[in-house]
């Protein structure tokens, strides 16, 4: 099947951080279709040879084992293309629209990966090229939007020019191997479902730590924060896949209505809950891996009296039949103690005590989703003092490497994700209802923080956030896992 996919954005962070490494192991791995170009779009004069020279120095910074060797690179250069044009111009889309006619290939991806004040003009230009036939295919990458205003507004423009089967809204977390491995254990085995529910859980919890700071993104991020930067997207979709039911068949609309569901059934906010169950905080300076690194206001592009946060935890519930009642806690930062996203699963304890026994960290499944892939089942066994007829218990846990069981063959992210894209699998993409809906619940806590002159509450980089997040939890009789 042959493609062409034109990279929006070609020269930017993402496409050499993310997106040329994926498709390069695609290609490595041999799973990218034979019959392909990769055209760069970008405002920098250079020809084909000049970006793939760019692309190649860039690969340097990647880990050594996605680096290529020098033929190799060479095969993978063959693909790549450059066409320069300033996307607010509609004379450049000639360019494109004459370097596309060279080869009419089967499929044309567009790859929206620049700042997402263009999105709409890249479409419309699109349209007025007369570049949204039947075979293109449009990637839209986060954020979309700064509100539901926005998002929706984009949206309404997207929907003129293509047809929601036409657009892969990307959300990369759904690409993740332990994602997919979600998916697998809730609705691929049946051990675990009967169990899926308010009469055995006790509270579910789903953290996406990261120990870097802003990096290089300052100036994007002061303006955009961690709840519209990681909650409103990445964290609800995990929810979605922890909490929907299961799908009538493995299609993309059968996924995304049961996604929708949950997103529909979150718990709306009140006054009350707004002050109580969600905690707001911003990194100070503090110490990670033995290093002193700087508080987020002393970033560059980040105003010296910022109010952004940069660390977010909440409490919701999913108001349904299946989870009325359990609490769902949300907690992603940066700058925290480790790179560390899990979702825990905390079970019920037993109804009757017959051992003695700490039953806070057992009765427990673990979904890793890194540094780790895998799956943790903790329970409870007898351990060395069997022979004094003892009483008490000893956790012990089932620990499921899927790096190890599956190493080589795993697909990264993104290199699974465009590989989606290019054959026209729309399952691990955001539906544009989805994404409203997320939006519109994330916008009360955006007006809340707007009115509320506390502002962030400061954590110490290192850490695991402000303390408020621990008695958030503790208030329903739970901790964060790392703290049983
Ligand atoms: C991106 C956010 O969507 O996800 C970044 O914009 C964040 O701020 C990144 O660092 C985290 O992704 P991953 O795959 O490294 O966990």
């Amino acid at each position: 099947m042959s493609f062409d996919l034109v990279l929006f954005g070609g020269t930017g962070d993402l496409a050499w951080r993310k997106l040329m490494p994926a498709l390069f192991q695609a290609f490595r791995h041999g799973t990218l279709p034979a019959g392909g170009r990769i055209i760069g779009v970008g405002r920098d004069d250079l020809s084909a040879e000049q970006y793939r020279a760019l692309i190649r120095a860039r690969f340097d910074g990647v880990d050594l084992a996605k680096r290529p060797g020098d033929g190799e690179f060479e095969r993978f250069a063959a693909l790549l293309d450059f066409v320069r044009m300033d996307l607010s111009k509609p004379d450049d889309y000639a360019k494109l629209t004459a370097m596309l006619a060279q080869r009419h290939t089967d499929t044309v991806v567009m790859y929206v990966a620049t700042a997402p004040n263009l999105f709409t003009t890249v479409c419309e230009q699109l349209a007025a090229a007369g570049l949204n036939t039947p075979t293109t295919r449009i990637v839209l990458e986060k954020p979309l939007g700064h509100d539901l205003a926005s998002n929706r507004a984009i949206n309404a423009t997207v929907r003129q020019v293509f047809g929601e089967k036409q657009v892969f809204r990307i959300d990369h977390y759904l690409g993740k191997p332990a994602v997919q491995n979600l998916f697998a254990l809730r609705f691929g085995n049946a051990l675990f479902e009967p169990l899926w529910r308010r009469e055995h859980i006790a509270n579910i919890q789903i953290t996406i730590a990261e120990d870097i700071g802003v990096e290089k993104r300052g100036a994007f991020y002061e303006n955009t924060g961690a709840l519209r930067d990681m909650v409103q997207n990445h964290a609800l979709q995990l929810l979605c896949a922890i909490g929907m039911e299961p799908p009538i068949n493995s299609h993309a609309d059968a996924i995304r209505d049961e996604k929708l569901k949950v997103l529909r059934s979150l718990a709306p906010w009140t006054p009350e809950t707004l002050k109580q169950d969600v905690i707001r905080g911003q990194y100070s300076a503090g110490v990670i891996g033995g290093t002193a690194v700087s508080a987020y206001r002393a970033e560059p592009g980040v105003q010296a009296l910022s109010q952004t946060e940069t660390f977010v935890a909440l409490r919701t519930e999913i108001a349904n039949w299946r989870w009325a009642g359990v609490p769902f806690y949300i907690r992603t930062g940066k700058r925290l103690a480790g790179r560390d996203a899990r979702i825990v699963v905390n079970f019920r304890p037993t109804p009757h005590a017959i051992f003695n026994s700490n039953i806070g960290v057992a009765n427990r499944l673990v979904i890793n989703l890194q540094p780790k892939d895998g799956l943790e089942l903790h329970l409870l066994a007898q351990g060395q003092d069997n022979r004094r007829n003892s009483n008490n218990l000893a956790p012990v846990q089932l620990d499921l490497d899927f790096d190890k069981r599956f190493g080589a063959e795993r697909v990264g992210a993104y290199e699974r994700l465009l590989l989606d894209v290019i054959d026209g699998r729309l399952n691990l993409f955001v539906r544009s209802d989805e994404q409203e809906e997320a939006w519109r619940w994330v916008e009360p806590i955006l007006e809340h923080w707007k009115n509320d002159s506390q502002g962030p509450r400061l954590y110490a980089a290192g850490t695991w956030g402000p303390s408020a997040s621990s008695a958030m939890i503790a208030r329903d009789g739970f901790c964060w896992s790392e703290e049983s």
